[in-house]
């Protein structure tokens, strides 16, 4: 009795502290808004529904085609790299052939770099000169994107760098193409003298500013990205707080990434960014709000020597699982110095349109399957619970002609190929469903099969 009784108090005691642990946690850390977190669901929903997106990288480093941060590898300077915005001249630059290609793939939503770290703005900014505008294009380019996208039904995202490389005011950090060669105190004060962040960040507001009123409804800002440290910067370097709630006051739908470094409040942002991580790395963030963002080749802008190209079945798989795990997918093109996805972006997104135009169903709306559901052996799995789906991913596809659901009799109302609902014949064995199918795999890389649940 007394050990039962003692047991009893350990557990109270056990809850109650874990109880109060969260009440902490929750309490310090401030929030910014007012938005409850049912509100910020909602807010979410359209994004979380559509779980695949495209995220374009194009400026100036089109040019070079060896990395959008050549200029920092190289330790380029503002002079040497003028060459790129005296050359730019993007003859076949035609949205609308992009966003049919986005559309096509199966992508919901986009997301274009405004201006990347190298600081050229491909948007007609009033606070530069350093702009698509003033280059041979002679047109705002974002504005472009925007009405192109938005024709296809595509929601729109803005991609803006927080890091400057070509302001004059941006002080130069461990990341800057005019970093010192050795970190010292004396080396960066010596650099920076006569830069002033005051003036840049004025710079920074009133450029999310622009992007945020003078486009229309934006969707998403994805802003890029702090490195708080003694060489870096972090939200104090941003003005972070004020920053998102100008973001929010702009576009009080909008959602935001997780790059501004305000981390230590409860709503500083919209979703968690993995960047190019592999699909095994995706299943822990389960449970969490994110999006992976992923290249086709391993940079972000176009690369013309680089041969490293993903396959059908590893983008497949980046998706896939991205589902699977409750988040997104932001997969990359990066488009010519010309203005247009190159062939083997293009030639990747037609694959992606075939399987999409066939399986899409098992992928919007979808999430991670209930604890209960068995992942059949090699395969995965997605659900929709509205739709009451589970959909198998057959990345083993069985050459016996039989499909083993591991516990799931009782719980299949009817079972079928998604891509052309033709029936897959049931039968019962044991705890187990024996799925009759075709020994000849079907044309795609990864067939699924739908099932309809009790
Ligand atoms: C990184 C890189 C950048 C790229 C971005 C996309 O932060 O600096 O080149 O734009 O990730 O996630």
């Amino acid at each position: 009795m007394k050990k039962i009784l003692s047991l009893t108090t350990c557990l109270l005691f056990l809850t109650l502290s874990s109880f109060l642990a969260i009440q902490v946690t929750a309490q310090t850390k401030p929030s910014i808004s007012k938005e409850t977190p049912e509100q910020k669901l909602k807010r979410m929903q359209w994004w979380t529904d559509a779980r695949f997106g495209m995220f374009i990288h194009w400026g100036l480093y089109a040019l070079p085609a060896r990395h959008e941060w050549v200029k920092n590898k190289e330790r380029i300077t503002n002079e040497t790299y003028q060459k790129y915005f005296d050359e730019f001249n993007p003859d076949l630059f035609e949205p609308k052939k992009w966003a049919k290609e986005a559309k096509a793939a199966g992508m919901k939503y986009a997301v274009l770099t405004t201006k990347h770290h190298e600081g050229f703005c491909l948007f007609d900014s009033k606070y530069t000169d350093y702009k698509a505008t003033k280059t041979a294009a002679k047109r705002d380019l974002v504005k472009e994107y925007v009405d192109a996208f938005r024709a296809e039904g595509i929601k729109i995202g803005f991609y803006y760098s927080l890091i400057d490389w070509h302001h004059p005011d941006f002080t130069i950090d461990e990341v800057h193409p005019q970093r010192p060669l050795i970190n010292s105190d004396t080396a960066y004060a010596r650099l920076n003298k006569g830069r002033d962040m005051t003036k840049y960040r004025t710079y920074l507001y009133n450029q999310v500013t622009e992007l945020l009123s003078n486009y229309g409804k934006i969707d998403i800002l994805w802003l890029d990205f702090s490195f708080p440290g003694k060489y870096g910067k972090g939200k104090d370097d941003w003005n972070s707080v004020a920053l998102i709630k100008q973001i929010r006051k702009l576009q009080p739908g909008i959602i935001v990434d997780n790059r501004l470094d305000l981390g230590s409040y409860s709503d500083g942002e919209d979703f968690d960014t993995p960047e190019q991580v592999s699909p095994k790395e995706l299943e822990k963030y389960k449970g969490k709000t994110w999006e992976t963002c992923q290249t086709f080749s391993g940079s972000w802008g176009y690369y013309r020597d680089e041969n490293s190209w993903k396959t059908h079945r590893e983008l497949l798989d980046l998706l896939i699982t991205s589902t699977s795990n409750g988040g997104n997918l932001i997969l990359n093109v990066g488009p010519t110095a010309r203005g247009e996805f190159d062939y083997r972006a293009t030639n990747a997104l037609d694959s992606l349109s075939q399987w999409m135009h066939a399986n899409s169903k098992a992928i919007y709306y979808c999430t991670f399957a209930p604890g209960t559901f068995q992942v059949p052996e090699k395969d995965k799995l997605t659900y929709n619970a509205a739709a009451k789906r589970l959909y198998v991913h057959l990345f083993e596809y069985p050459a016996t002609g039989n499909l083993v659901l591991p516990g799931y009799k009782g719980k299949i109302k009817y079972a079928q190929f998604l891509h052309d609902n033709s029936e897959l014949i049931m039968k019962e064995e044991g705890n187990d469903i024996l799925l009759t199918v075709p020994v000849k795999k079907p044309g795609y890389e990864i067939p699924v099969v739908e099932l309809t649940l009790n």
